[in-house]
């Protein structure tokens, strides 16, 4: 039954508002949602998506597969058809332990939950991966920024170690290519956090198998290191699946926090039937880099932007002397979304981010940037 609209509803909803406000954290109050703004065009770059599917062949074996998935069962709380799977395409030494997320987020959130003791600190350089800090507040952890280098956005290596020596982190979350920078911190520079720091660190490679290059091999070596990894951004990021890699004696920890059965039966059943066709997604990944490249070209031959260069599937640029929310608005308003990060950081201001898509949908972007911000592109 609907709930009538009569006069006692607002004054019912004004009690709510006020009850939240008693009983609800403080931090919680102060923080923003995560927005995801809706958009129904043509050409979504802004999430960092994978823009290619799959053959309708690939489809037609993925939904026969689906097939036998039993729902009225819950779902294998090991995800035993999916963990070699993802262990293989992600490298993961046989001596570390997995754990899977419902996205790295989840994972990023256990991580929190588990090391916030009273006064810790979560350290991370900025502008970086916006729900770290978001995650650190709402778990009621301590996070601290450390600007990266200016000219490359490389990481401040004294910087960084001396926030270490004066915060001695619980965590350190290391985004390798970077997010928004796009950009893979010099592996001298992560060896000297690894040594320096008291805690955990933590190299989140969501953008690594576009960078063709991963620090995995590295849990070996260090006891303070784990690494996390997702689905999402090689093409299944409908899934939600992300995985931390690292020594047992820290994932047997953290699993005591991860609630039964995270990953639903059809994702594991999908990204074990996915990774079954490792090279599907090999191409995707090949692709994305090969428009990357096309695409970081056509920017850079526009006299009215910089554009960084990019390990990971997206582009950062800069305008000139433009104001960053209207021609987000201007290219929304063609029917092409990107991000516009003006604002979020000082280091970006001016900024936009841009998910490589397809070859159309870049050579879509082009047109309408030569049209919202009204130069040449050599693309046309
Ligand atoms: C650096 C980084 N890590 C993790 C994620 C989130 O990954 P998932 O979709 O697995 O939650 C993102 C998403 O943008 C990201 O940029």
């Amino acid at each position: 039954m609907p709930v009538p609209l009569n006069v006692a509803w607002k004054p019912r909803m004004d009690d709510a508002r006020s009850l939240a406000s008693r009983w609800v954290r403080k931090e919680i109050l102060e923080l923003e949602a995560y927005a995801v703004p809706p958009f129904d065009g043509p050409v979504k770059l802004d999430a960092m998506e994978n823009p290619h599917g799959w053959p309708p062949a690939l489809t037609d074996a993925w939904l026969a597969q689906l097939q036998t998935v039993e729902l009225n069962r819950y779902p294998d709380p090991q995800a035993s058809a999916l963990a070699p799977g993802l262990r293989r395409f992600f490298s993961v030494p046989d001596a570390a332990r997995v754990m899977l997320g419902n996205g790295s987020d989840e994972l990023i959130q256990l991580l929190c939950l588990a090391l916030n003791r009273p006064g810790a600190t979560m350290l991370m350089p900025e502008p970086s991966f916006s729900m770290y800090g978001m995650i650190a507040r709402f778990t009621g952890m301590r996070c601290e920024g450390v600007p990266l280098r200016r000219d490359d956005f490389g990481l401040d290596v004294p910087a960084m170690l001396a926030a270490i020596k004066r915060l001695q982190p619980a965590l350190v979350m290391l985004a390798r290519p970077n997010n928004p920078t796009g950009n893979r911190f010099a592996p001298e520079a992560l060896e000297a956090v690894l040594e320096a720091a008291p805690g955990l660190v933590v190299v989140d490679e969501a953008y690594a198998p576009f960078a063709g290059d991963s620090v995995m091999a590295w849990l070996e070596r260090w006891p303070n290191l784990l690494v996390m990894a997702t689905v999402s951004k090689i093409g299944l990021a409908g899934l939600r699946l992300g995985l931390l890699a690292g020594p047992p004696a820290w994932l047997e920890q953290f699993d005591k926090l991860r609630l039964p059965y995270n990953i639903n039966s059809l994702t594991q059943a999908s990204a074990a039937f996915a990774l079954r066709h490792e090279d599907e997604l090999r191409v995707r990944i090949a692709r994305v880099c090969e428009d990357r490249e096309v695409l970081f070209q056509a920017l850079a031959s526009r006299g009215d932007l910089d554009v960084w260069p990019s390990e990971a599937n997206f582009l950062l640029v800069r305008l000139h002397g433009r104001d960053a929310a209207r021609v987000h608005s201007g290219l929304r308003a063609q029917g092409v979304l990107v991000k516009n990060l003006d604002g979020s950081h000082p280091a970006l201001t001016a900024c936009l981010r841009i998910t490589v898509g397809t070859s159309e949908e870049n050579r879509q972007l082009l047109k309408a940037l030569d049209l919202v911000l009204g130069g040449d592109s050599d693309q046309e």
